[in-house]
C-alpha cells in the first residue's frame, strides 16, 4: 500500500469533520443546477510549486460560475491593462449580493468584476476585442489556468440564458449607462457561457494555485498571465470575492477567495498556494456552507490569516562572520594567514536564505551596518537564495555605496538566475561562488604584499626536506617535469592518479561538482604543495578534479615508478612519505583551528 501523505491525511479528516454539516440547499434559480447531488464534498490544494493534494469528490464536474469571474477579469487586464479596464469596473467592495443591480449613481459604472454588474461589464470589455471568439477565447484562459482543455455543460448554459431575466436586464442598464459599449445581449451570452464551464475541484485547485504562483501554473509550467495582473486580480477576490459576505469572509479566513453558485469555492495563499472546495449546498449568500466552513478551519489551524500570520518570516541570514573568525581555506605562507587573521574583520561574511524581499533585505543590511569592527567588505552569498525582489534594488545600491565611501564594497557570491529585473545593479562584484568571493577579499587584504613564492626550485619542495644533496640527485632521475596549461586537469575525478605531483609554480584548484551550481573548489593548491600523494599507497582514483587555474609546472612521479623506487631506495622513501605526512597533518592542524572554513558550503 503506498502510504498516504500527512497533507492528505489532514485533508481527509478536514472532509470528515464538515462532512456532517447539512445545512443550506443547492440554487434553483438555474433550473438545471437544481439537479446538483447536495452530497458530493471533495478539498483539493495545490501548492505554487504544482504538489496536489485532493480529497472526496474532487473529480466530479460541476459549472464554475461565478468563480469564472477572476479569471475573466485576469484577461480583460492582460490585455487592456489595468487603466483601460478601471475606468468601465471600479473596485469597490459593496457588500451586495452578487446579482445586485449595482451602478455608481455619478458615473453609471458597475462598482467591481466580481458581482454580476461588473463581470458581464468585464466580459464585455473581452467581447469589445474578440468579437464571435470571445467565448471559445475565455475557454481557452481558463484551460491555461486548469492546465487542461475545458468544455461547456451546455444544459446549464441553455437553462440559464432562458431563465436569466436579472442578468439581461443589467447587462442592457450596462449599456444604458455607457458601462458596456457593445451589444449588451453578445455580453451577456458570452458572459452566460463562461459560468457554465465545466471544472472539477482539482482544476479549481490548479486554477487557484496558478495566482498563488504569479500567473504560472504549476503544473505546466505555462504562464497564463502577469505578475501585475494576478496581483490586480487578487486585490478584488480580497476585497468583494464572497460578496455581501466579503467582511465575515475577511475576519474569519482572510484570503482572497471567490465562490460559484455551483458549490465551488476557491481562496488563495499567495506565492503558497491554493485552496478549492466543491459541496452543492449555499447560504443565503450564495456560498457553498461546507466550502466557506472548510476554508475557516484551514486558515485557523493552519494559521493562513494574512494579517494574523505575517509576523513570523524565516530569517534571511543563515550564518554571519568575518573573514578572521572563518580564515582561509586556501594554502597560504603563514605570514599571509596572519594578515587576513589581523585584518579579517574588515570583511563580513553573510550567507542568506529563502526569499530576499525588502523586509528580508533591512534586516541584512542592518546586520552589516551594525557589525562591529565596522567591516569595509560585505560579502553577501546568495547560494540557498531562490528570489530576489526588485524591491531590494535600492538598498542594495546604496549599501554598496557606503561601503565603498569607507574603501572596500560589496561583493555578492552565486546570485540566482533571475527573470525580469536584476535588482543587483553592475556597481557590484559578482563572484560564482562564496570561496572565489572570498579569495578576492583575501587577495585585496594582501594587498599585492603576498608573501608567497610564485616558484620555488625543486630543491626546496617541503616534501623533499631533509634529503642530502646525494639522495636528491638519485630521486631526480625517478621524477619527470611536466608542464600544466590553464584549464588542464592533473587528476580527474574517478579516473587513476597519475602519481605524486610535487607543485614548482603556478595555481591549481581541487573543484568537487556541486550539482546546479559551478564546481566547487575544495582547495588552492601552490607552488611547495605536494599533490595525487595517495597514488604512493597503489593505484587510487581522483576524488577531485585538480585543475590549473595558470601556468603550472611540477615534477612527477608516475605510479610505474613506484615499485622501483620502493625497492632501490627505501630509505628516500621513508623520507619522502614522512614529509608528506608531516605537511598533511600540519593542513590538518590548520583546519582543525576552523570548522567554519571547513564546514562552509
Ligand atoms: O450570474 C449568475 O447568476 C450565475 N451564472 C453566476 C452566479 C454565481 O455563481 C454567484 N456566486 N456565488
Amino acid at each position: 500500500m503506498t502510504q498516504e501523505s500527512p497533507v492528505v491525511a489532514l485533508l481527509r479528516r478536514i472532509l470528515d469533520e464538515n462532512s456532517g454539516l447539512d445545512e443550506g440547499s443547492v440554487a434553483t434559480y438555474i433550473p438545471e443546477l437544481a439537479k446538483a447531488d447536495p452530497s458530493r464534498f471533495g478539498i483539493c490544494l495545490v501548492t505554487a510549486d504544482g504538489a496536489v493534494y485532493e480529497v472526496g469528490d474532487t473529480r466530479s464536474e460541476f459549472t464554475i460560475q461565478s468563480i469564472s469571474k477572476p479569471f475573466a477579469y485576469a484577461l480583460a487586464l492582460d490585455e487592456l491593462g489595468p487603466d483601460e479596464v478601471l475606468a468601465r469596473v471600479g473596485v469597490e467592495p459593496t457588500g451586495d449580493a452578487f446579482n445586485e443591480i449595482s451602478l455608481d449613481p455619478g458615473t453609471g459604472m458597475p462598482s467591481n468584476p466580481m458581482i454580476n454588474a461588473g463581470a458581464i461589464t468585464t466580459t464585455g470589455l473581452v467581447v469589445e476585442r474578440h468579437g464571435a471568439e470571445s467565448a471559445a477565447d475565455l475557454l481557452g484562459v481558463f484551460g491555461g489556468f486548469a492546465g487542461r482543455a475545458l468544455r461547456l455543460d451546455e444544459d446549464v448554459y441553455r437553462s440559464e440564458r432562458e431563465t436569466t431575466h436579472r442578468n439581461r436586464a443589467i447587462a442592457h442598464l450596462l449599456r444604458g449607462s455607457g458601462a458596456l459599449r457593445g451589444d449588451p445581449e453578445a455580453a451577456l451570452d458570452a458572459y452566460l457561457r463562461q459560468c457554465s464551464v465545466l471544472v472539477d475541484a482539482h482544476d479549481l485547485g490548479v486554477m487557484a494555485a496558478t495566482l498563488a504562483a504569479d500567473g504560472v501554473n504549476p503544473i505546466t509550467g505555462v504562464r497564463v498571465v502577469s505578475r501585475r495582473t494576478v496581483g490586480d486580480v487578487l486585490n478584488v477576490m480580497d476585497s468583494c470575492g464572497m460578496y455581501d459576505s466579503a467582511g465575515d469572509w475577511q475576519f474569519t479566513v482572510g484570503l482572497p477567495a471567490k465562490s460559484g453558485v455551483a458549490g465551488g469555492v476557491i481562496a488563495v495563499v499567495p506565492g503558497r498556494f491554493g485552496i478549492a472546495v466543491f459541496s452543492p449546498p449555499l447560504d443565503r449568500h450564495g456560498n457553498s456552507v461546507r466550502g466557506v466552513a472548510v476554508c475557516r478551519q484551514l486558515s485557523s489551524e493552519l494559521d493562513l490569516h494574512p494579517l494574523r500570520s505575517g509576523t513570523h518570516a524565516p530569517s534571511p541570514l543563515r550564518s554571519t562572520s568575518t573573514l578572521a573568525g572563518s580564515g582561509s581555506i586556501r594554502r597560504r605562507p603563514d605570514a599571509d594567514l596572519e594578515v587576513i587573521a589581523r585584518r579579517g574583520s574588515e570583511v563580513f561574511v553573510a550567507e542568506l536564505q529563502g526569499e530576499l524581499d525588502f523586509v528580508a533585505a533591512e534586516l541584512v543590511v542592518r546586520s552589516i551596518l551594525d557589525a562591529e569592527p565596522e567591516p569595509r567588505f560585505a560579502v553577501v552569498d546568495l547560494r540557498h537564495v531562490d528570489v530576489l525582489h526588485p524591491a531590494i534594488a535600492p538598498l542594495v545600491v546604496d549599501l554598496g555605496d557606503l561601503l565603498a565611501a569607507r574603501g572596500g564594497g560589496l561583493l555578492v557570491s552565486a546570485a540566482p538566475d533571475q527573470v525580469g529585473d536584476d535588482p543587483i545593479g553592475p556597481s557590484v562584484k559578482r563572484f560564482a561562488d562564496l570561496d572565489r568571493a572570498l579569495e578576492w577579499c583575501e587577495d585585496h587584504l594582501l594587498g599585492g604584499a603576498t608573501t608567497a613564492p610564485r616558484s620555488i626550485a625543486l630543491r626546496d619542495h617541503p616534501a623533499l626536506a631533509g634529503l642530502s644533496g646525494e639522495a636528491f640527485d638519485r630521486l631526480v632521475p625517478y621524477l619527470e617535469p611536466r608542464a600544466v596549461a590553464p584549464g588542464e586537469a592533473l587528476i580527474r575525478r574517478g579516473e587513476p592518479i597519475g602519481g605524486l605531483f610535487l607543485l614548482t609554480s603556478g595555481r591549481l584548484s581541487a573543484l568537487v561538482p556541486d550539482p546546479g551550481h559551478p564546481a566547487r573548489r575544495a582547495a588552492t593548491l601552490v607552488a611547495g604543495m605536494p599533490v595525487g600523494e595517495r597514488s604512493l599507497v597503489g593505484a587510487v582514483d581522483g576524488v577531485v578534479d585538480v585543475v590549473a587555474d595558470t601556468e603550472a609546472e611540477c615534477f612527477a612521479l608516475p605510479v610505474e615508478r613506484m615499485p622501483r623506487l620502493r625497492a632501490e631506495e627505501p630509505g628516500l622513501v621513508v623520507t619522502l612519505v614522512s614529509n608528506l605526512l608531516s605537511i598533511a597533518a600540519a593542513r590538518i592542524d590548520e583546519f582543525s583551528g576552523r570548522p567554519a572554513a571547513v564546514a562552509r558550503g
